[in-house]
């Protein structure tokens, strides 16, 4: 085989073979293909795109790069949830105790952040002893006993994606959905589970920045999903701005605290309700009426936080935090953003808010960068709110930062105020 014909083929719009697919990347991660052919490949497929067919071919072929996981020592039917990111998403901390209290398993390997804020991983490690780094047998163990565990991905998962992704990043090669799908699926597939919700974002702040590409990815994952042998769905949800209150490390732990606990209720609530709903019905708990109600009395009954305080108790943390969040670190120093006039919050840049996080300390500027758990954004305000000029729109917070005029400028410019009411999309918008 050559790769300069499997790159023409592409470009032609020509199918590939099964073989030739798995030669190419096979020959990618051990080397003996070379980054710049690869990239040839990489652009043709940005414009030429693949098939349904060649994208599941991929996907496997990327899974099966490295191990994939057996979680067959778990005591029942496993549901994993994937989203394709967001500011402000906190909703593995908040799903995966409730799903646990209803009954079903939720084994989850989480990343870290590169971008604006830290991923759940740096999350769960702002609060006091939270280790992620959790030998196979501890987490399927910890899984049969308390139904969830969230964790950091080991071993040699998917290493095709690892060195494809390296290379999409640093050659515009990242905006494909065949590409898109291979690498999130891949890496799904490798972690087991029986059965996968995918949250496909759409919006401002999201990858997919309109509705026809979020459905075209969140259809592609599916038939990628179920053509090995998963149980899938989608969901495809808002993203104009950011998720919840709180941007940040420890503040969103504090927020999902205060939504287990049934404190804080609205549209990040609702969110989570129906993605758990979504993941019950996947894991056979009932109908998807039957499955909302099992998801909120989960939080009614206090159930879901008593799971979520046994599995942070299971991974070495404190669940005192749950009730005292005093006991994570204090931010140092804090500033508030205030409204310059009086109207609607029509728009929150969510990207704009994100780097404005970012420059508070909240996530890593550099591969292996250092976070600063207490820093981050509180959203005083949401799009569509009546505001007055002088009312706090954000407060901003740092332990390692003390001069805010940089972030706060930027989130300053993130907020449009106008005299009309924003139209404001449902959270769930579509589920495929
Ligand atoms: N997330 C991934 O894991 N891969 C992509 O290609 C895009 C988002």
């Amino acid at each position: 085989m050559n790769v300069c014909d499997i790159i023409f083929k592409t470009k032609r719009h020509e199918k590939l073979k099964e073989e030739e697919i798995k030669w190419l990347i096979d020959g990618y991660v051990e080397g003996s293909i070379p980054d710049y052919q690869i990239s040839a490949w990489l652009m043709a497929v940005c414009f030429s795109s693949l098939t349904e067919e060649e994208t599941v071919i991929l996907t496997k072929v990327m899974r099966d790069s490295g191990d994939v996981l057996d979680l067959g020592g778990i005591n029942g039917v496993t549901v994993d949830k994937h989203s394709t990111g967001g500011i402000g998403d906190k909703t593995s901390l908040i799903i995966a105790p409730v799903c646990a209290a209803c009954g079903i398993y939720v084994p989850k390997m989480s990343g870290r952040g590169l971008g604006f804020t830290g991923g759940t991983i740096d999350k769960l490690e702002s609060i006091p002893g939270f280790q992620v780094n959790i030998d196979f047998d501890r987490y399927i163990d910890i899984i049969n006993k308390n139904g969830a565990a969230i964790i950091a991905q080991s071993g040699q998962l998917v290493p095709a994606d690892k060195k494809l992704y390296a290379l999409r990043d640093v050659t515009a090669t990242v905006d494909s959905i065949p590409l898109i799908c291979s690498s999130i699926m891949s890496k799904k597939l490798a972690t087991g589970a029986d059965c996968i919700l995918l949250d496909v974002k759409t919006g401002s702040g999201a990858f997919m920045k309109n509705t026809d590409d979020a459905r075209k990815l969140a259809e592609l994952m599916v038939k990628t999903g179920e053509s090995a042998g998963k149980k899938c769905r989608a969901m495809i949800t808002d993203m104009n701005e950011p998720l919840g209150n709180a941007v940040g490390n420890s503040l969103e732990v504090i927020e999902a605290c205060e939504i287990l606990s049934g404190k804080e209720k609205g549209r990040l609530y609702e969110l989570c309700m129906e993605l758990a709903a979504n993941m019950l019905e996947l894991g056979g708990k009932g109908n998807i009426e039957e499955c909302r109600k099992l998801a909120v009395n989960a939080i009614d009954s206090g159930c879901a936080m008593e799971r979520f305080q046994k599995m942070i108790e299971a991974q070495e943390g404190d669940p005192e935090v749950t009730e005292n969040y005093s006991l994570f670190d204090k931010p140092l120093y804090k500033y508030e953003i205030k409204a310059d006039k009086s109207g609607y919050i029509s728009d929150i840049n969510s990207e704009a808010v994100g780097m404005a996080a970012l420059m508070t300390g909240a996530g890593r500027q550099n591969k292996g960068g250092k976070i600063d758990s207490s820093a981050g954004i509180i959203l005083n305000s949401h799009r569509g709110d009546y505001i007055h000029n002088g009312d706090v729109i954000m407060t901003l917070y740092s332990s390692s930062v003390s001069d805010f005029s940089e972030a706060a400028e930027k989130a300053s410019d993130s907020v449009e105020i106008s005299g009309n009411m924003p139209e404001v999309q449902p959270a769930v918008m579509e589920i495929i």
